[in-house]
C-alpha cells in the first residue's frame, strides 16, 4: 500500500527575496544551535547553577551574569531575536503594498468568516512588545504575517505545516459524553489551532477570538486557503460576549503567560461561563516555578525583562490549578508534559467544567 502524503497549501508568507529566505534560515539555525545540543547553554549552565548550589533567584541572576557563557548566551539569545524581527520587517517593508491587498483580498472570502469590530479599542495592558515584536500583536497591518513567520523560525521549521498545533489539540480529551458541537479557540493569533479543531471534529463549529485585527485577518486567510470553515472575530477572551454554557470545549494555547494577573483570573471565569457542565477547558502554557530547573528559572526572568515578556513571571508563580478549581473547574492533574512541545517548559491543564 502507497503511503499518501497530505497535501496542505503554503500558507507562510512570502518573503521579498531569496536571500531574504537564507537570511531567516540562518536565523532558525542560529536559535537551532543555542537551544540544542550545539551550544547546550542550558545543560553547562544548569551544571554550573547546581555545583553551586545556588537556589534563590537573586543569587542565580549573579551567578550566571558573572559567568562569561551567561554573558554570552544572552546576548546571542537577544541577538538572534533582534536578527529575526528586522529581516522580517525588512522584507515585508518591502512588499507592504501587496501583502496589504493580498489580505484585503482574502477578507471576504469563505469557506469561513472573519468578524472584526471596527470600534475596538485594546486594553492598555496589551501595549506590549511580545518576544520584541515590532508593533506589538496590532499595530502593524501586517502584525499577523510577521507573528506567523516569526512563529516558523521559534519552533524552528517544527510547525511549518502546523504540526504542533495539531499534536496539542489531538491531546485534548473530549469531554466524557463525547459531545463536541461547539469549539472556542481562545486567543488563537493566525488560528493554527482554530484548524486544528476544525479538522478534528468536521461537524462542529469552531470560533476562534482574539482581539488583533491583523492576526485574525491572516487566520481567515489561512484558513480559507486550507478550505476550513470556521469563523474568526474580535473580542477579548476575558469578555467574549458569547452565551452561557456556549461551548464543549474551550482551549488556550500560550496565552495566559502573556496576561496580568487580574486578567487571567477574568479569564478563567469567562471561560466558566462559556463552557458547558461537562465540558472541557484545555490550557496549555509554562510550567510553574515550582517545577523548573535553577536555568529555566533564570530563563523566565531573562525573558520577561529582555524579551518582552512582562507578565510571564506572575504566572509562572501563580496557582493556575486552584485558580481553575476556585471557578468551578476540576482538574485532572498538571503533568509536565514534554509531548505539549516545550522540552521542560511547557505543560497543561485539561479543566472540566462541573
Ligand atoms: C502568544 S500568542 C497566543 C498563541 C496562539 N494561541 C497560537 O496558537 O498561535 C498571543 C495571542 O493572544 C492574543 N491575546 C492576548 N491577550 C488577549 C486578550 N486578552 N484577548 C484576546 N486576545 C488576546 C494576541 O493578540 C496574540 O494573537
Amino acid at each position: 500500500m502507497s503511503a499518501q502524503r497530505e497535501v496542505v497549501p503554503e500558507t507562510m508568507p512570502t518573503l521579498a527575496s531569496r536571500t531574504d529566505a537564507a537570511y531567516l534560515d540562518f536565523v532558525e539555525g542560529f536559535r537551532e544551535y543555542l537551544l540544542g545540543a550545539g551550544a547546550n547553554f542550558e545543560a553547562r549552565l544548569n551544571a554550573a547553577l547546581e555545583s553551586a548550589g545556588v537556589q534563590d533567584l537573586e543569587d542565580i541572576r549573579r551567578y550566571v551574569h558573572a559567568q562569561p557563557l551567561g554573558q554570552l548566551r544572552d546576548r546571542l539569545s537577544r541577538t538572534q531575536q533582534e536578527m529575526k524581527w528586522h529581516a522580517l520587517r525588512r522584507s515585508f517593508d518591502l512588499q507592504r503594498k501587496e501583502l496589504a491587498a493580498e489580505l484585503a483580498a482574502w477578507d471576504a472570502r469563505g469557506p469561513g468568516r472573519l468578524v472584526l469590530d471596527p470600534a475596538f479599542v485594546p486594553p492598555p495592558y496589551v501595549n506590549v512588545h511580545f518576544h520584541l515584536q515590532p508593533g506589538g500583536y496590532y499595530k502593524d497591518e501586517l502584525s499577523g504575517f510577521l507573528y506567523h513567520y516569526g512563529t516558523k523560525v521559534f519552533f524552528r521549521g517544527g510547525n511549518d505545516r502546523d504540526e504542533l498545533h495539531g499534536k496539542l489539540v489531538s491531546l485534548v480529551p473530549p469531554p466524557s459524553d463525547g459531545r463536541v458541537a461547539r469549539v472556542l479557540d481562545m486567543a488563537c493569533s493566525v488560528g493554527q489551532s482554530t484548524t486544528a479543531f476544525k479538522k478534528r471534529y468536521p461537524a462542529a463549529e469552531v470560533t476562534g477570538i482574539d482581539y488583533s485585527a491583523p492576526m485574525l485577518r491572516v487566520a481567515h486567510r489561512r484558513a480559507a486557503m486550507l478550505g476550513e470553515d470556521v469563523t474568526f472575530a474580535q473580542t477579548l477572551i476575558e469578555r467574549t460576549g458569547f452565551p452561557d454554557a456556549h461551548f464543549d470545549i474551550t482551549f488556550a494555547f500560550i496565552v495566559f503567560h502573556e496576561l496580568p494577573l487580574r486578567i487571567i483570573h477574568e479569564t478563567v471565569r469567562e471561560a466558566a461561563r462559556v463552557t458547558r457542565k461537562g465540558g472541557l477547558f484545555a490550557v496549555f502554557d509554562f510550567t510553574s516555578t515550582a517545577d523548573k530547573s535553577p536555568f529555566q528559572r533564570y530563563h523566565r526572568w531573562f525573558d520577561a525583562r529582555h524579551n518582552g515578556e512582562p507578565y510571564s513571571q506572575d504566572f509562572c508563580d501563580c496557582d493556575l490549578r486552584s485558580i481553575l478549581e476556585s471557578n468551578g473547574f476540576t482538574v485532572a492533574g498538571t503533568p509536565l508534559d514534554e509531548r505539549s512541545g516545550g522540552a521542560g517548559y511547557m505543560t497543561h491543564w485539561f479543566a472540566t467544567r462541573v
